[in-house]
């Protein structure tokens, strides 16, 4: 069935192929997602994870669900463990008038699945049934799921994927992201993009591929794994260079901007959102990706991780930059 216009993932709606930024906890706040729509580029952005029952009690203008116009499209991703309060959680969403929304079915780290969210979720085929009919009644806008191929390679994890896309399916829910790798990958292991065309023949909705995915030099070097996509999700490389998306979309002639005017923008951004105490937390983490892009940013990454006063992490930085470091063609997305 073909998606109503109005649905972020219709063709009609965006330039080929739709260019996607991630969820991603601590970074796709509203200050980043700002800074990635001054670039321009991402048809679609998604928020970091948003704990359903968290969310009961923030306030309405909260920094962390708050949108401004400045935003992009934004799709708010919600990490949930049952159906328990759903028409409630989305109530709260409203006012934000997401884009869409997301449920995150594949998030591996062990605080998450010990509360029975993200992957856990995706492995609970009687929560995940109660979960997704539970938000598809509340919610009528785009709705989509992320996942990843299970938890672990074991004897028939094929069906066991295969059917959890029959409930996805079932349940109403218009798109699907995957990471394909396991939950036991982490981030580790390569995602395998190999089985896309596999998934997307499968899925029965449109499906956005996300993994290891740095520009459209990874398209290009496998067109046929992609073909069926409907998207692209970019995680860490959009984190590293929010410019990415510009520049696959404007091509070879792209010039990239200037490292420093780009982390200067963040800080002001994010100062126009949140209190200096917790500017410098988000600071600190963005600064630990953004480093990558240097030669001997590790030696940035090692001096900032355990900062905790803004004033020292913006002299440090504004050091390492003053000194004109070497940039790298291909920055490195694997744990320092
Ligand atoms: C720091 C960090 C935070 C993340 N937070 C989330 C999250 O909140 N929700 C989610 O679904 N995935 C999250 N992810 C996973 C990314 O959305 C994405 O699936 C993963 O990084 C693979 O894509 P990439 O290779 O383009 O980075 C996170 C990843 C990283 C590195």
């Amino acid at each position: 069935m073909p998606l109503p216009s109005r649905h972020p993932l219709a063709p009609e709606s965006h330039a080929s192929p739709l260019l996607v930024a991630a969820p991603m906890a601590g970074l796709t706040h509203s200050a980043f997602r700002r800074l990635l729509a001054e670039f321009g580029g991402c048809d679609l952005v998604y928020t970091e994870m948003l704990a359903g029952t968290r969310l009961l009690v923030e306030a309405p203008d909260s920094p962390y669900i708050r949108r401004h116009a400045g935003d992009g499209r934004v799709v708010y991703q919600l990490l949930l463990r049952d159906e328990r309060r759903v028409e409630q959680i989305i109530d709260k969403l409203r006012a934000c008038r997401p884009d869409g929304l997301d449920i995150n079915c594949a998030c591996p780290a062990a605080g998450v699945r010990f509360i029975g969210g993200g992957a856990d979720l995706f492995e609970d085929a009687a929560r995940l049934d109660a979960v997704l009919n539970a938000v598809r009644r509340a919610w009528q806008g785009p709705l989509s799921v992320k996942i990843r191929l299970g938890r672990a390679p074991e004897t028939h994890w094929r069906e066991r994927l295969l059917d959890r896309l029959q409930r996805i399916r079932d349940a109403g829910v218009d798109s699907l992201t995957v990471n394909p790798r396991f939950a036991v990958d982490r981030l580790t292991r390569p995602a395998r993009h190999d089985l896309l065309p596999w998934i997307c023949a499968e899925a029965g909705m449109p499906v956005l591929a996300n993994g290891d995915i740095t520009g459209p030099e990874t398209l290009a070097a496998h067109p046929a794994h992609f073909a069926d996509c409907a998207g692209v999700m970019l995680g860490r490389m959009a984190v590293v260079r929010p410019w990415v998306f510009a520049a696959w979309r404007q091509g070879e002639g792209y010039a990239a901007p200037d490292a420093g005017a780009v982390w200067r923008r963040l800080i002001t951004l994010l100062q126009e959102d949140f209190p200096p105490e917790r500017v410098v937390l988000r600071l600190k983490h963005f600064t630990g990706w953004y480093s990558r892009n240097f030669v001997y940013g590790h030696l940035l990454a090692g001096k900032v991780r355990h900062l905790r006063d803004a004033e020292t992490l913006i002299r440090i930085t504004e050091e390492f930059l003053a000194s004109a470091p070497a940039t790298v063609r291909t920055p490195p997305l694997y744990d320092l």
